[in-house]
């Protein structure tokens, strides 16, 4: 099931008394990670409310080909390139019908003629419209003709007081099935936290102590965690960078918040990456008002310590998997080794801040990534390019200490 994380599943439901369970189907993606719009014909909405749909899928319903308020939120079209994956669930045998014979008539039957992704089918039907040759021929017709998926259906009493095949089959099930339909990920199913920018440690309310960090590593290590098939929710601190499609992200300023939400996610996070530049130091008091020009030529600021966020989540017996990073001007490997060992980390990607063009601010990057074992270095390339490498080598070093500690999904 972890293989749904992230995925998008637009779930059809057609008229039939199996649409109750698509109540449960829609819960049960949703608590495998999977993002669900659902699609519901009119005879759906007979058997179950719309509300209750959107309830459990947190997303709107949609209902109508031709409703200029829908298509003003999100098009016909847009929705099924959104679509990795359409499920029909329950399947009527007349919609199979409209199916095989290309209609596009309504709502779900045009979302099926115009997206690419696999569909898949869950019918439930009366035993005897199952065994209809029509009914098979359709489902014939279909299999030939585009990449349908057929889930059943099972077989035993129905609703009408028949037995024999048209069952739908159980939620549980079809969710399994649908998970098989997407093939596992170096991170599938996994927690990555992330934390990503500078900090801001305030002075008074108009003033801060900060750093020059644009948070383009961070952001671009959540976005290749997320195409390796992870949940992943970024912490991140002041940047001027769009949030990526769908990853999390808590919006933070200081390094005591970073700290908090950092140790809020501790117990259900896998795979924690301090990508943040946090402040060393914070002043000792913010002043309540901005603090005024004085006679004096030299003002002197005090300073206190500020946690540090990636040893506190080393340090926690829930501790997750720990990647630090180590931005240093010389001796950069010596030194990263240093801190590997003293914050108690399973990796630190050593990068070297002296050399132009790569480092704080810059689109390129080169590093070095360090275990107890030995190092690696990365050469240099452009952010998103070395944070697919990075989390690729990451995952080996994760997958390997989840196997030995029989973590392992
Ligand atoms: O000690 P130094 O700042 O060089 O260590 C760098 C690593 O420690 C980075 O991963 C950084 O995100 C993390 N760090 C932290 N909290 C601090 C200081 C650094 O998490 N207060």
């Amino acid at each position: 099931m972890h293989r749904l994380t992230n995925r998008r599943i637009l779930l059809g439901i057609t008229g039939g008394i199996a649409a109750y369970k698509s109540a449960e189907l829609t819960r049960q993606l949703k608590t495998a990670g999977a993002d669900v719009r659902v699609v519901m014909t009119p005879a759906a909405t007979e058997f179950i409310t719309p509300l209750t749909l959107q309830a459990l899928s947190g997303n709107p319903v949609h209902l109508q080909l031709l409703n200029p308020e829908a298509e003003a939120g999100m098009g016909h079209i847009e929705l099924a390139k959104w679509a990795d994956l359409v499920l029909v669930a329950p399947a009527s045998a007349d919609f199979i019908a409209r199916l095989a014979a290309g209609m596009g008539d309504d709502l779900l039957t045009t979302l099926c003629l115009a997206t690419d992704a696999p569909i898949c089918l869950a019918p439930a039907m009366n035993q005897a419209m199952w065994r209809d040759p029509r009914t098979q021929q359709n489902l014939e017709r279909l299999q030939k003709s585009i990449d349908i998926h057929l889930f059943g259906p099972g077989s035993g009493a129905q609703a009408c007081g028949d037995t024999g095949p048209g069952r739908m089959l159980e939620p549980d099930e079809i969710a399994r099935r649908c998970a098989d339909q997407f093939e596992t990920l170096a991170l599938s199913g996994r927690y990555v936290v992330i934390t990503a920018g500078p900090t801001r440690e305030a002075l008074d309310p108009v003033r801060y102590i900060s750093n020059h960090s644009s948070g383009k590593m961070g952001y671009a290590l959540a976005e290749a965690a997320r195409d390796a098939g992870a949940r992943v929710r970024l912490i991140s601190g002041p940047v001027n960078l769009a949030v990526p499609d769908r990853v999390e992200c808590v919006q933070v300023e200081s390094a005591q918040q970073m700290l908090d939400a950092s140790l809020a996610e501790l117990g259900p996070c896998d795979l924690f990456i301090s990508a943040a530049a946090v402040a060393d130091y914070r002043p000792v008091a913010v002043a309540e008002h901005k603090i005024k020009k004085g006679a004096e030529e030299i003002m002197e600021l005090r300073l206190t310590k500020n946690p540090d966020i990636v040893a506190t989540v080393a340090a926690s017996p829930k501790r997750p998997f720990t990647v630090g990073f180590a931005a240093e001007t010389r001796d950069v490997v010596h030194y990263a080794q240093d801190k590997l060992k003293r914050k108690n980390l399973d990796l630190i990607v050593a990068n070297d801040v002296s050399a132009a063009g790569i480092g704080f601010n810059s689109d390129e990057n080169a590093v070095t990534l360090i275990s107890s074992q030995g190092e690696q270095v990365l050469p240099q390339t452009q952010k998103q390019q070395l944070a697919r490498q990075l989390i690729n080598r990451i995952a080996e070093y994760f997958n390997e200490q989840a196997k030995t500690s029989g973590k392992d999904s």
